[in-house]
């Protein structure tokens, strides 16, 4: 880490070489291990933040100019704070940047004219949070040296991203991305925030599997499905007013709903919400065989329930569990393409890795990426 900090350094020097010494930020990506589309219904997830990290090297410019360069994406903006106020997205990574950059100026922050140079290695799109590690490297580079509150952070950020950037997304992301830790994953209440730590049983790892597409109907299949858990909730509140999110629904009051989409939906995030708890216990107990069975039941609500699966997530789930040392195997996050979550003994590692790319390759014509998820730290400065 130490050596692509001090390279992101040379680079940040290079690119703004009329700048002062920069600061270095890492955020990291994230795997969901249990527990998708649960955050924005109020409900329960497993997160865990990764190696895999956004980068910002940052020194202020003195010119009252954000001016924001991307080394993956080779493009550069730049920001003039007085135009902050008036901003409008452009539909591109910058977003993510200016939009954070505006909602701290919203809250009282100060913003003066920054250099931030960007470097990531979460692939984009993989469902491993590119962007809210980017948010949140952004939150921290532009605050510098003032205080703040990590829980307030991860909420600002994923206002941006709700407000500026369009994307209604929830709250687990923001907040592993903020409150990872190398020991494990944690298990997150989204309607209180409260969380607790989760160690994986020894000598089993997670890896990510990546199918390399990228559904466009994934933005707007998302929206879909918060207007149909919406819709039940008014539903079913009007007779239950302890209801008042899906996390309040328990499987005897889906009795009350017709037949339906909508009543797939809410049956997912009910049966997801108690998968994400029974998993952790089955964690606590070492038990891997319950722990991957959990995994499995929850792709299949996915699939057919909530209906965000696509056929290169069903074929890696399915392959990946014909293969010697996989205990379970999921898609994570929103879904519509990016990647699997596969619970693999660690000593069979190698040879998933190579079967997994080489059934895949044959089937889709594509190299799948495979990572290896350790568990690692939340945001913070990196001192060189
Ligand atoms: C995306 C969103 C998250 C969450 C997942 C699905 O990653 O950003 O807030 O809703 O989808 O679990």
């Amino acid at each position: 880490m130490a050596g692509q900090a001090s390279e992101l350094v040379d680079k940040f020097r290079w690119k703004f070489a009329d700048s002062g010494k920069p600061r270095v930020y890492r955020a990291p990506g994230r795997i969901n291990l249990i527990g998708d589309h649960t955050d924005y219904n109020e409900g329960f997830v497993l997160p865990m933040a990764v190696e895999l990290a956004c980068w910002i090297a940052t020194a202020e410019n003195g010119r009252n100019t954000l001016r924001i360069h991307s080394e993956d994406l080779q493009q550069y903006v730049e920001v003039p704070i007085s135009t902050l106020s008036k901003a409008r997205p452009r539909g591109d990574w910058s977003d993510y940047v200016v939009g954070v950059a505006v909602e701290l100026a919203k809250s009282g922050v100060e913003i003066h004219g920054q250099d931030l140079f960007i470097d990531s290695t979460i692939p984009i799109g993989a469902g491993l949070s590119s962007s809210a590690a980017l948010e949140v490297a952004t939150a921290f580079a532009l605050l510098g040296e003032q205080p703040l509150d990590r829980v307030a952070l991860s909420k600002l950020c994923r206002r941006a991203e709700n407000s500026f950037v369009g994307m209604p997304c929830g709250i687990m992301d923001q907040f592993i991305v903020t409150h990872g830790r190398e020991g494990g994953a944690i298990k997150l209440d989204c309607r209180t925030l409260d969380y607790e730590p989760l160690q994986l049983p020894r000598g089993v790892a997670v890896a990510a599997v990546n199918t390399m597409v990228k559904h466009e109907l994934g933005k707007s299949e998302y929206r879909h499905r918060q207007q149909d858990c919406d819709a039940v909730v008014d539903i079913l509140s009007r007779r239950n007013p302890q209801v008042r999110a899906l996390r309040d629904v328990t499987p005897e009051l889906l009795e009350q709903l017709p037949v339906g989409p909508q009543l797939n939906r809410a049956r997912h995030v009910v049966s997801e919400n108690m998968r994400v708890t029974a998993f952790v216990q089955a964690a606590r107990q070492g038990n891997l065989s319950a722990m991957g069975s959990y995994l499995l039941q929850s792709h299949r609500s996915l699939k057919e329930d909530y209906e965000v699966s696509c056929p290169e997530l069903d074929f890696l789930v399915e392959s990946a569990m014909e293969l010697a040392g996989v205990y379970g195997a999921r898609m994570t996050g929103g879904g519509f393409g990016g990647c699997t979550v596969n619970l693999v003994d660690r000593s069979s590692l190698p040879e998933f890795r190579s079967r997994i790319r080489s059934i895949f390759q044959y089937r889709f014509g594509v190299d799948p990426e495979v990572f290896l998820c350790e568990p690692a730290a939340g945001a913070g400065l990196f001192r060189i």
